[in-house]
């Protein structure tokens, strides 16, 4: 057996707590928008088509944003193929995906449906194969009231009201050469700027994502955000940061460790706007959105037919150890989060997604669907700064591996603690000794776990497998309380507190 000591006080704040670091992500890819979200005909679908069993998990999860509609996708489409009459819309080529694109569902059924999910839009706009232009007619569309022409067509669509939209995502993954209309980090800086400047112009009241590295290996890493930043620094509120994992050596103990390597990314971005901030002598701060971000790797190399509409395309099926992980990113942008103001799981459903679906059939709860439903549901607030003493591990690619990883949320109210852990150990029970030190009168209220299983083990349509369960309450002497943490073990521990 092992053990740790976590302490924690009122005024070691990190940060309130952005709800949209729980946004999530639909593109149009694989089965996401079409036997996803939306399904006409499907028994439990709403007269708009939406699936109410998937809305009914989604709102488990209450997901505050949701990124659309990609992706790569975006890069290549024309958004004004999404609107209007459905039976006069262009079926297309989607050659991100090598897909077949209905455009049954567009921009206005989106925001329709965000409504019914309880969720707000984050829009990315096109800046691959087209540009500023397209991008502030697509705003004036969304979001101004009326007697423009932009505007007056929606109204003309059906939708009256404006949208709303605040907040958009200057194109997507534009350092990638995968992206149709890829650039190099001075022409996307230069058309990112100058994109901005017009959205704005048109709605004052938006704020920008401008697009930093598809990921932390990329070879312009570092050189592409600086750059970026300082051609449009001003204009954009935020930088992105897209973060996938895999395990594909099967080097468990290494897989568990790459959140280590999420903090790094972030803390590295971090330093990269701070930078050009002083670099420009601006008052102004950038902030982060990791706005892609999960495992992928299991559905790699899985064969569809091409040009179909909505073939099985990235359907992860998750296991026990992708929940942890998912718990240790998830850890990891809460401890972020006074920079990481938005992040995106992505995705939502059925593209490498905690929820997945059957055509015309049942709705089921992946894996990593109950971390991601816990750190949404408790964590919110603001974010308390764990001093967390704990052993150390070694694994194939990072030393000194916290064996113990933790993050801390007060409710908003005060009353709540929320203490999220994962133990990395695989085989010893971990005893924290937390210690809550300016906090009164401490009552352990929940801890729920989820330990025990095999690490392959995965839940599918006709079995949940891997599900959170109850352990022991921890008892208080004073203002300390002994938790036992299983061996690889995703732990949430709440309290009340004075
Ligand atoms: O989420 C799947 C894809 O991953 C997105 O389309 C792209 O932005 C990223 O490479």
């Amino acid at each position: 057996m092992k053990k740790s000591k976590i302490t924690l006080a009122r005024e070691f704040k990190i940060s309130d707590i952005d709800k949209r670091i729980y946004g999530s992500f639909v593109e149009h890819l694989g089965r996401a928008v079409y036997g996803g979200i939306f399904e006409p005909g499907h028994p439990t679908a709403d007269k708009n088509g939406f699936r109410q069993d998937v809305i009914d998990l989604i709102r488990q999860i209450d997901v505050p944003i949701v990124r659309y509609p990609g992706g790569n996708f975006v890069s290549g489409y024309n958004w004004e193929d999404g609107v209007g009459p459905v039976d006069k819309r262009p079926k297309k080529l989607e050659l991100a995906w090598g897909t077949l694109e209905p455009n049954e569902f567009g921009t206005n059924e989106f925001a329709d449906w965000c409504k019914a999910a309880n969720t707000a839009p984050m829009m990315a706009v096109n800046l691959g194969t087209r540009g500023p232009e397209e991008a502030r007619n697509l705003v004036e569309y969304c979001n101004h009231k009326g007697g423009s022409y932009w505007s007056d067509l929606r109204r003309s669509h059906g939708w009256e009201n404006p949208h709303d939209i605040k907040l958009w995502c200057l194109g997507n993954e534009m350092d990638g050469d995968w992206q149709m209309g890829h650039k190099t980090a001075v022409e996307y800086g230069r058309v990112a700027n100058e994109a901005a400047k017009i959205m704005k112009w048109t709605d004052p009241s938006i704020e920008l994502v401008l697009c930093g590295s598809s990921a932390r290996t990329m070879k312009t890493f570092g050189e592409w955000e600086a750059t970026t930043l300082e051609l449009a620094y001003d204009k954009v509120n935020y930088i992105s940061l897209h973060q996938y994992f895999n395990n594909n050596d099967n080097d468990s103990k290494n897989f568990l460790a790459h959140s280590v390597r999420l903090d790094d990314y972030i803390k590295t971005v971090i330093c990269i706007c701070d930078y050009i901030k002083g670099k420009l002598h601006s008052k102004h701060t950038v902030n982060l959105s990791v706005d892609e971000w999960n495992v992928w790797y299991h559905s790699n190399g899985a064969k569809f037919e091409k040009w179909s509409k909505a073939p099985h395309l990235l359907e992860d099926v998750y296991n026990f150890e992708d929940a942890l992980l998912v718990g240790l990113m998830l850890i990891t942008l809460i401890n972020n989060s006074d920079r990481v103001k938005v992040a995106c799981m992505a995705q939502l459903v059925n593209v490498i997604a905690p929820i997945m679906t059957e055509d015309s059939g049942r709705a089921w709860a992946q894996t990593i669907f109950y971390p991601f439903m816990h750190a949404s549901k408790y964590g919110r607030g603001s974010a308390l700064r764990p001093v967390i003493d704990t052993t150390k591990h070694d694994t194939r690619e990072y030393n000194d591996v916290p064996d113990i990883d933790a993050c801390a949320t007060l409710s908003e109210d005060g009353t709540e603690i929320t203490l999220f852990a994962v133990n990395r150990d695989f085989e010893e029970d971990n005893i924290v000794t937390l210690n809550l030190t300016d906090f009164e009168d401490p009552q352990a209220i929940e801890h729920i776990t989820m330990c025990g299983y095999d690490l392959k083990a995965e839940n599918t349509a006709d079995s949940q497998t891997v599900v959170p369960k109850s352990a022991p309450l921890p008892v208080f002497d004073g203002k300390k309380a002994e938790i036992k943490l299983a061996p690889l073990s995703w732990n949430v521990v709440r309290f009340k507190v004075k």
